[in-house]
């Protein structure tokens, strides 16, 4: 969510930060105009463009028949193709130099480490492949990835990628609660998680949290977990169930070629918050998703053979699946993985994993350069990161000044920075500068990819004038785009496609953000439109935590809004009626807090509760969130209260109930 404050301070941003001349020379994308051709020849022709990069770019065990069969809202990319992602990810690299070229190095919390060539990361994929295959897993199948960030996670991926076993890969910070769901929509086969994961100085019980989620056939589609030695402390192993990764890695062979799978065989599931009901399993395919998160990467980051990138998002989330394992790796580059993250007992960890590897290209979320800021400038200003060439960020709206710092003191003036916008369903970056192409204004994620064609509407789906506010919208299908929602196509349907009535046959992608586009065709994301709160660059439905709320037996009714966070863009806050016998407390306050985070996991913690003996509704009973956001930001209540049912709620609301 952004403030009214950083509204205001976008809306008179007018710095232009030009790409500098020596980047642009040896750029991918050279120059504006080659940026402007790029985009006129695929808006053109996308099918062409896309077709063309897709032939150049990935190696195919059998081509296409078809470009696109668009059957709105329902896309096939390269019908009939053959490809595997881990095949362009690992062998094609092993018959070139890059045999023996970094592909993942890895950096533990506790300051273990490991590199791994693209010949040992084949190896080690391949030999997780044969013990999937030994335990029953089949193309098709689903895994389920609960992992912290180790290496195993991105060879488990590529794993499944290998023989067709679609992952779904659950973030290690949701709670056994949220991983059943997820394992259970799925129908997970087997699961693949460790005894621990390192997080701020203390182990997450990966595991146990396994145990739990799937204890008596709660989870009846799971037959095996596949647990990783991480942490090495004590854990319970179900004999005939539970296996040590270690030990059957060991005894299986490393010869497993890559299944060659349908250009629109499912490659995974990923679990996002939506407006309503459960979070969505969001799908993509192999093929589209392989070319776009390839080709997103290699131009947005302009890698280079000699580049040490590091994306710091975890692999739970779309941005570790893109940019982590799949887009750097199919590119042939190094692409750095850190379990840590700034804790009080190193806050300048980033900055020292920087120095140690020679990082050249950094891609982080706006709510850390948020809080790096507030730890001052002495903790960067103490390293070399002179190795740095190339900045980005993602996940929320950056504001001006952050942007601004993040150029001049992590990137010392001379790297450009790249803001993309995309979003789980988009697979890849959409609206982003090209860094050697296009001036940059801080705050302004830019222009839409080539091939995008991204806009500004009305809910008619009309284009707003220039500068006008209005949802962001795509209004042609590209190869990134997810597929469906599993399980549930109509929803995909109705959420996605049909939020803006299809005009004429012409279907119009709903993003869920606001946006407004300047005279020069930038772009600015003003935020969620929808019941979606983004902390910290995490996406959680308010419907979700009102659920997790009301789960628990003092709670009669729960709404929960966003409000503006200084560091994490917004917080949650919930406003909260209790059940007859319960009293306010403290002590109720973080019992409801702390259950949660047991429902959820601890993103979704709300930073504050508000109890109230009633709910601002409407007459047809509907809650009022605008005057409940109103209330948790602590503005003035504006605007219609007419249809409120009891005028002497909002009284009592605002003296905090
Ligand atoms: C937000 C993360 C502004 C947006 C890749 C979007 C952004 C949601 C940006 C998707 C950006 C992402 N500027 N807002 N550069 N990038 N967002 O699915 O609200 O976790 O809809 O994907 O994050 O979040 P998701």
């Amino acid at each position: 969510m952004v403030s009214e404050a950083t509204i205001e301070s976008i809306l008179q941003e007018k710095r232009l930060f030009d790409p500098p001349a020596e980047f642009s020379q040896q750029a991918h994308i050279k120059s504006q105009a080659e940026y402007e051709q790029l985009f006129e020849r695929a808006k053109a022709d996308p099918e062409k463009f896309w077709a063309e990069l897709a032939e150049q770019e990935l190696d195919w065990f059998q081509p296409w028949d078809t470009v696109l069969d668009w059957q709105p809202p329902f896309a096939q990319w390269f019908v009939n193709g053959k490809i595997n992602i881990s095949y362009n990810c690992l062998d094609r690299h092993l018959t070139t130099w890059r045999r023996n070229k970094a592909a993942l190095i890895w950096e533990g919390e506790p300051g273990d480490s490991r590199t791994l060539t693209y010949a040992q990361l084949h190896r080690e994929v391949c030999q997780a492949a044969n013990v999937l295959k030994q335990l029953g897993v089949k193309k098709g199948d689903v895994v389920g990835i609960y992992m912290p960030m180790i290496p195993e996670a991105a060879i488990a991926m590529l794993a499944c990628a290998r023989i067709g076993a679609p992952h779904t890969v659950v973030f290690g910070g949701f709670s056994a609660e949220a991983l059943r769901d997820r394992l259970v929509d799925g129908k997970a086969k087997l699961v693949i998680t460790a005894d621990g994961g390192w997080r701020k100085d203390a182990i997450v019980p990966l595991k146990e949290q396994v145990d739990k989620a799937i204890a008596n056939e709660a989870a009846p589609s799971v037959e095996n977990v596949l647990v990783v030695r991480r942490t090495a402390q004590e854990i319970a192993m179900q004999s005939g169930r539970d296996h040590w990764w270690h030990e059957c890695l060991k005894q299986a062979s490393a010869d497993c070629p890559a299944e060659p799978m349908d250009s629109e065989d499912m490659l995974f599931i990923l679990y996002t918050s939506g407006s309503t009901g459960k979070p969505k399993g969001v799908v993509h395919t192999t093929g589209g998703y392989n070319l776009y998160t390839h080709i997103t990467t290699k131009w947005v980051f302009d890698l280079r053979d000699t580049d040490v990138y590091w994306c710091t998002a975890d692999v739970g989330w779309i941005t570790g699946h893109s940019y982590i394992v799949y887009g750097p790796l199919s590119n042939g580059a190094t692409t750095l993985m850190y379990e840590g993250a700034p804790r009080p007992s190193n806050p300048g960890c980033f900055w020292d994993v920087i120095e140690k590897y020679g990082v050249t290209v950094f891609y982080t979320a706006p709510t850390a350069i948020r809080a790096f800021i507030k730890m001052g400038d002495q903790l960067p200003k103490a390293r070399n990161l002179s190795s740095l060439r190339l900045l980005g960020t993602v996940g929320e709206p950056i504001n001006p000044e952050s942007w601004v710092w993040y150029q001049q003191v992590i990137g010392g003036g001379r790297c450009p920075v790249v803001d993309t916008w995309w979003q789980t369903e988009t697979g890849g970056h959409m609206i982003t500068p090209l860094p050697g192409a296009v001036p940059t204004k801080p705050g302004s994620a830019t222009r839409p990819f080539p091939g995008i064609l991204a806009d500004v509407v009305d809910l008619e789906g009309n284009a707003v004038e220039d500068n006008q506010g209005g949802y962001l919208a795509v209004r042609y299908p590209w190869p990134g785009m997810m597929r469906t929602v599993f399980g549930d196509p109509d929803r995909f349907r109705r959420t996605y496609w049909e939020h803006i009535p299809p005009k004429d046959g012409k279907y119009v992608y709903f993003a869920g953000d606001g946006a407004r586009k300047d005279k020069e065709g930038y772009f600015w994301i003003m935020g969620r439109v929808d019941d979606v709160i983004n902390v910290a660059g995490h996406r959680l439905g308010t419907m979700e935590i009102e659920s997790a709320l009301v789960s628990h037996p003092a709670v009669a009714e729960a709404a929960v809004v966003g409000k503006p966070d200084e560091v994490k863009g917004s917080d949650v806050v919930a406003f909260v009626t209790l059940e007859g016998t319960y009293t306010p407390s403290d002590d109720l306050i973080k019992e409801l807090k702390k259950h949660v985070s047991q429902e959820i996991g601890a993103i979704a913690r709300p930073g504050e509760i508000r109890f109230s003996d009633a709910l601002p509704k409407t007459r047809s009973g509907k809650i009022m969130r605008r005057l409940l956001r109103s209330l948790a930001a602590g503005e003035e209540v504006t605007g219609d209260t007419s249809t409120l049912e009891d005028m002497g709620v909002l009284d009592k609301l605002r003296q905090g109930g």
